[in-house]
């Protein structure tokens, strides 16, 4: 099969200087949606056709996988395909889709394929109550049995009589042609019509009057046909997807407090028994294991969490491996790199960067710790800072198995604090510290007899 999507158009209702296509649904643009689509289908050849933005698109989604046909200026969607046909393949059938029609089911566009065959034209075809704007679907009269009659014609709204416009079967603008019969029909589509473009809607009347079957088939939902013109419409479907795919996780067991309040921006693969809270957001690849809780307000991006973690409330996680049954949150930070062990504990406003924390080893309140390895039980007190930056260069903190880190402590790397090492609150460590020791570099504690606090000057009265 060959594929065309539609991309060229300006989108002028978006109010927006970015290529219509190129806004974002659940994260990532509207013409991705519909590429990862068409590539469950494995279609030989994917031709994009794009105008309005440039090289912005191709650049945006550029893929070995992608022709991409430049259409200037855009004289209408027949005009549109025309551009791709130097790229087409006239052995396999040409599917035809909208680079701003973001949810179309897969399912939805092997039905079509398989209705049409070999031979046919098909159409995708939705029946709205309002089919305003929307190319109507002609047909003739009705079988004795009921059934639809065949299809005739497409006529534009612009271009229709009352009859006309009183059809509620619409266009979706997807559909499949045998591609010799897509190049002859192309050349011979005229503009004389209201909007002086090429219809491609108008090679079906040319199918017809050739005798060629013209099938329909119809999508599982409307949504997904529902195309995106303005961002009140992207916001829509941004709403629509969402709820799906809260669906999908409910019906595969995971807990979802309540399926109109999560967001999932790229995957979420989740275990038996996990539950997620209101007011998260998924990005990117994020897979849980099984008895996993995600409390209120996280935002997890490409994020692995092993069984029976819990993460607490205002967490933010992005680029981390969290083992078993540890606990995070609340309001922790983990950013990219940090790998910590099971039954590890990282409490709140503790942030970490690139540091492995191995297994039971804890972290509970207030401390930075990046570019560090730290060993099994190891006691980060409150207030730990590694200070890994020296103003140019990063330098790594080393932390054995079972130190004990007092509370207040800069840790200056690189240093290394040895095993069952003890440090005293408030030590500033600059050289390694011994294992089994305690180290402490606090200058001691004094205390002066008969001292007296300052006294408020007397106020001079002025002259
Ligand atoms: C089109 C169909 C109409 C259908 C409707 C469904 C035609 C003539 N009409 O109408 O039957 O009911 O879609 O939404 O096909 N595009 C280009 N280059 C162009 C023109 C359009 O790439 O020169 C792209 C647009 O970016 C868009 C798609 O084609 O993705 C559809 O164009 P649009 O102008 O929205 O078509 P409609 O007039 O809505
Ligand atoms: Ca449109």
């Amino acid at each position: 099969m060959n594929v065309v999507v539609l991309a060229a158009g300006l989108g002028k209702r978006m109010r927006s200087d970015v290529p219509k296509v190129l806004h974002r649904l659940a994260g990532r643009p509207l013409l991705g949606h519909v590429l990862d689509t068409v590539r469950t289908l494995s279609p030989s050849r994917i031709v994009v056709i794009h105008g309005h933005g440039g090289e912005a698109v191709p650049t945006a989604l550029a893929a070995p996988d992608l022709a991409w046909a430049k259409q200037e200026p855009q004289l209408g969607t027949g005009h549109a395909v025309m551009q791709a046909l130097p790229h087409l393949d006239d052995a396999a059938p040409t599917l035809i889709l909208y680079g701003d029609v973001p949810l179309t089911r897969a399912g939805t566009l092997r039905a079509l394929v398989e209705t049409a065959g070999a031979g046919a034209l098909g159409l995708l075809t939705v029946d709205l109550q309002d089919p305003t704007g929307y190319g109507r679907i002609v047909r003739g009269a009705a079988a004795a049995d009921g059934a639809r009659g065949p299809v005739r014609r497409i006529v534009e709204h612009k271009d229709a009589d009352d009859a006309t416009r009183a059809i509620r079967e619409v266009n979706t603008g997807i559909m499949v042609v045998p591609t010799p019969m897509l190049r002859r029909w192309l050349g011979a589509l005229s503009n004389d019509n209201a909007q002086r473009e090429y219809y491609l809607t108008d090679i079906v009347a040319m199918a017809v009057a050739e005798g060629v079957t013209v099938a329909t088939a119809q999508p599982a939902h409307d949504w997904e046909t529902l195309g995106v013109n303005s961002k009140t419409q992207l916001a829509e479907l941004e709403r629509i997807h969402q709820r799906t795919v809260a669906d999908a996780l409910l019906e595969a067991g995971v807990g979802l407090a309540d399926p109109s309040r999560i967001d999932v921006r790229g995957r979420l693969v989740a275990g038996r028994d996990c539950f997620v809270d209101v007011n998260c957001v998924f990005e990117g690849e994020v897979v849980l294991g099984d008895r996993v809780s995600i409390g209120a307000n996280c935002v997890l991006s490409n994020v692995t969490i092993g069984s029976g973690t819990e993460v607490l409330p205002m967490c933010h996680l992005e680029s981390a491996v969290i083992g078993a049954d540890a606990r995070i949150g609340p309001f922790a930070r983990l950013r990219p790199g940090t790998v910590l062990g099971e039954h590890t504990h990282v409490g709140n406003f503790v942030e970490m960067k690139n540091t492995r924390m191995a297994a039971r080893s804890k972290a509970n309140h207030l401390a930075y710790v990046g570019d560090a390895k730290v060993g099994e039980r190891v006691n980060i007190g409150a207030g730990t800072i590694t200070c890994n930056y020296d103003g140019a260069n990063k330098h790594v903190t080393v932390i054995e198995d079972d130190a004990f880190i007092g509370s207040d402590t800069q840790l200056v790397a690189p240093v290394t604090v040895g095993a069952g090492a003890t440090l005293g609150a408030g030590t500033t460590l600059t050289r390694d510290a011994p294992a089994g020791q305690l180290t402490v570099t606090r200058v001691k504690q004094t205390s002066v007899p008969g001292w007296k606090r300052p006294v408020k000057a007397p106020k001079v009265p002025k002259e």
